[in-house]
This record gives C-alpha cells, sequence and structure tokens, in this order.
C-alpha cells in the first residue's frame, strides 16, 4: 500500500490486521480457556481444550508489543523452529489461532501457539518437596533432556535458555524441551565467527563464555545449562543463583575453580576478561561441594564434565549419554509409578514465588524481577 493512500484515507486508524482473515489459521474460540498455568516474559499461557475434540492443549499468546512492526519477528523464529522439529522429547506445536480482529479489539487479532499439553514443568516439581526422584528416575529426566538436545543440536538449533521452567514432563513420564523463544539455528562451518548476541540464556544457567562475551558459540551453552539442571534434581534449588552478571562469574568460579588461560586455553581473548575481575587462586570444587546431595560418583563424574568452564572440552548429548552414568545400576526407571502419586499439575507459575533468575533479555518489555524469597535455601544453606 502507498503511503499517500494510507496517510490521505478518511479512515481514522489503519491496522495491518484489519478485517484480515487467516485462512490457515482457526479461531481461538474452538478452545475453552481452563485456567493460567504461566507468565513468562513473553506472555501468557493457558491449559485450554478443544469443545470439539476434548483434547487438553496448552495456548501461549503472542506479545504483540508493538503492531506498526506487525507479527513479531521472535514469534516467527520460535514457530518456524518448533515447526523443524520433531521428537518426542522436544514439546509439539499443533497450530497457530486467533481470535477474530472485530470493534472488540479495535482490529487486533490475539495470536496464539497451540501446545500438545504436558502436566508438569520441571521447576514446579522440584519445588515440591513431596515430589522426591529416585537415583533411577533422576537418569531417566537426564536421559531424555540429553536424547532432547542431541536432537535439536543434530538439526543444527541452540535452544540457549535451559532452565528447569523450560522442561516439561507428561503425567506419563515423558520429558519434553519447551520454550523455544529464544532459540535460533547455528552454522558450524563458516570462515568468518559467528556474532550471535550474549544476552542470552538466564543468568543462573548462564554459561562463563557467555558472560565474558563470546558471540561464536555453539551447542555447549545448553550443556552447561544441561548440568545446573541435573545438580538441581538432587539440591532442588539452582546451584549459583546470581545477582549480577559479575556475581554470577564468581560463582561459577567458586564452584568450578578460577577462569584462567591454564584451564581454558584462549580464554583470555574474549572480550570481557580482561575488563571483569576475576577470583583468583580458586580450585575447582565441583564433586567435593556436591558430594553432599550426591552420592552417585558416575552421576558426579557427569556433572563435573557438564560443567567445563572450557566450551570445548564440556561434553556434548552424545558424550552424556554414553556416560556410564545411564549405564551402570540402577538402570533409568520410569517415572509413571512416581509421577501416579501426584494428580494435580506442577508448575512454576503456581508454585511459591522462589526462583525468579533474571530472564534474558528478548526484545520484549518484561517486568522487572521480582525479588522472590526462597523458601527452599537448602542447598545454600548447607552448601
Ligand atoms: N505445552 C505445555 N504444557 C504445559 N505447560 C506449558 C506448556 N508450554 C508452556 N507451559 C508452561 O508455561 C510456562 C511458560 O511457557 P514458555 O514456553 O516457557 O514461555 P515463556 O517464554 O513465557 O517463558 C512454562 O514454564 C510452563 O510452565
Ligand atoms: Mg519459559
Amino acid at each position: 500500500m502507498s503511503s499517500s493512500t494510507s496517510a490521505g484515507g478518511s479512515s481514522a486508524r489503519f491496522s495491518p490486521y484489519e478485517n484480515l482473515k487467516y485462512p490457515y489459521c482457526d479461531e481461538d474460540s474452538k478452545y475453552e480457556k481452563l485456567a493460567k498455568i504461566g507468565q513468562g516474559t513473553f506472555g501468557e499461557v493457558f491449559k485450554a481444550r478443544c469443545k470439539k475434540t476434548k483434547t487438553v492443549v496448552a495456548m501461549k499468546k503472542v506479545l504483540m508489543d508493538n503492531e506498526k512492526e506487525g507479527f513479531p519477528i521472535t514469534a516467527l523464529r520460535e514457530i518456524k523452529i518448533l515447526q523443524l522439529l520433531d521428537h518426542v522429547n522436544v514439546v509439539s506445536l499443533k497450530e497457530i489461532c486467533s481470535s477474530r480482529s472485530s470493534n472488540y479489539n479495535r482490529y487486533k487479532s490475539t495470536f496464539y501457539l497451540v501446545f500438545e499439553f504436558c502436566e508438569h514443568d520441571l521447576a514446579g516439581l522440584l519445588s515440591n518437596i513431596s515430589v522426591t526422584f529416585t537415583l533411577a528416575e533422576i537418569k531417566q529426566v537426564m536421559k531424555q533432556l540429553m536424547n532432547g538436545l542431541f536432537y535439536i543440536h543434530s538439526n543444527k538449533i541452540l535452544h540457549r535458555d535451559m532452565k528447569a521452567a523450560n522442561i516439561l514432563i507428561t503425567k506419563q513420564g515423558v520429558l519434553k524441551l519447551a520454550d523455544f523463544g529464544l532459540a535460533r539455528a547455528y552454522s558450524v562451518t563458516s570462515r568468518q565467527p559467528n556474532r550471535y548476541t550474549n544476552r542470552v540464556v538466564t543468568l543462573w544457567y548462564r554459561p562463563p563464555e557467555l558472560l565474558l562475551g563470546e558471540r561464536n558459540y555453539s551447542t555447549p551453552i545448553d550443556q552447561w545449562g544441561a548440568g545446573c539442571i541435573m545438580a538441581e534434581m538432587w539440591t532442588r534449588s539452582p546451584i549459583m543463583q546470581g545477582t549480577t552478571e559479575q556475581n554470577q562469574l564468581t560463582l561459577i568460579a567458586q564452584l568450578c575453580g578460577s577462569i584462567t588461560p591454564e584451564v581454558w586455553p584462549g580464554v583470555e581473548k574474549l572480550e570481557l576478561y580482561n575488563k571483569i575481575e576475576l577470583p583468583k587462586g580458586l580450585k575447582r570444587k565441583v564433586k567435593e561441594r556436591l558430594r553432599f546431595y550426591i552420592k552417585d560418583a558416575y552421576a558426579l563424574d557427569l556433572l563435573d564434565r557438564l560443567l567445563a568452564l572450557d566450551p570445548s572440552r564440556r561434553v556434548n548429548s552424545d558424550e552424556a549419554l554414553n556416560h556410564d552414568f545411564f549405564w551402570m545400576d540402577p538402570e533409568p526407571a520410569p517415572l509413571t509409578p512416581m509421577l501416579s502419586r501426584h494428580t494435580t499439575s506442577m508448575f512454576e507459575y503456581l508454585a511459591p514465588p522462589r526462583r525468579q533468575a533474571h530472564p534474558p533479555v528478548r526484545n520484549v518489555p518484561h517486568p522487572a524481577p521480582t525479588k522472590a524469597p526462597n523458601p527452599d535455601q537448602h542447598f545454600e544453606r548447607t552448601y
């Protein structure tokens, strides 16, 4: 449309969505909302039911922050990636639906991503003390997590927001990686180093290379997050709850040892290495400090390898799946018996506030992080 048409028309308002019909997009009225189950940085998530088939789904509202720019590019990216992925350990996107635009919504449709419904997220499960995981069940969770990561990484997708709230678990005990709102495709062989944004990943799960300004990062960033989640399966609370990027690096050094070119050749070339005060002379204490919680030697060993400071030495998902942790007794065991004892859904949003980690920057405004009291200070107290 030429600018003269839109500026000179008698209609006072021009909306790109006005009177638009979306032929491949069903109306949201085919679903009835049952409950709000999530309020992330991106908008609300509802449990809903299809009026016709009675199938229960999760509907994630697309936040239209800037209507002038049309459908948000970040949501388009998320949809494109979700449409590419098809694996039992990745959440499945069923369809996109929208509200009918009318006078009532000022001719602005609301769009929803409609997902298969999962009864729990891992943050919700971990914050409920009556939910306990045996070693065999933790192996089952971690095995599925690594399978999901192996699949997305093989498809050249980085998740970039690994954390317990983004890991869903169905009542049948099937784990699904979710929230591809920050995900992106990555390239492996390029003559030019990549220049991705490093303002990704929730602070508490952010790996040292991102904190030091690396822009040519890859799959090890998700492996670090998987390591943090693995530890949390025992500690029940995020292991490094930094308050600032500087503080996060300090917590990492206190657990993983000082960040030096000896343990991480090339780290000195990272943009922030000489600009940030890094604690010196600290010994690596991953096994020593987590031994209190984790009695299994294989688990400690795998965790130590996932939390390697040098991303090139961090285990990838394939190596992790071959680790003795998954192959020694007890074998991974189904979660169904344990989950069948818990019939109400557990989501981070519905749990008492405790783990409001600084969210990564998305290009939508988000509420200031709440300083939530942490009722489950077990890890910090005894750690
Ligand atoms: N398919 C789903 N089934 C059940 N709950 C879900 C589903 N997708 C998301 N949720 C819940 O909603 C929360 C927010 O969704 P998410 O995709 O992570 O969006 P955000 O970008 O807002 O964090 C999740 O942490 C989870 O608790
Ligand atoms: Mg999320």
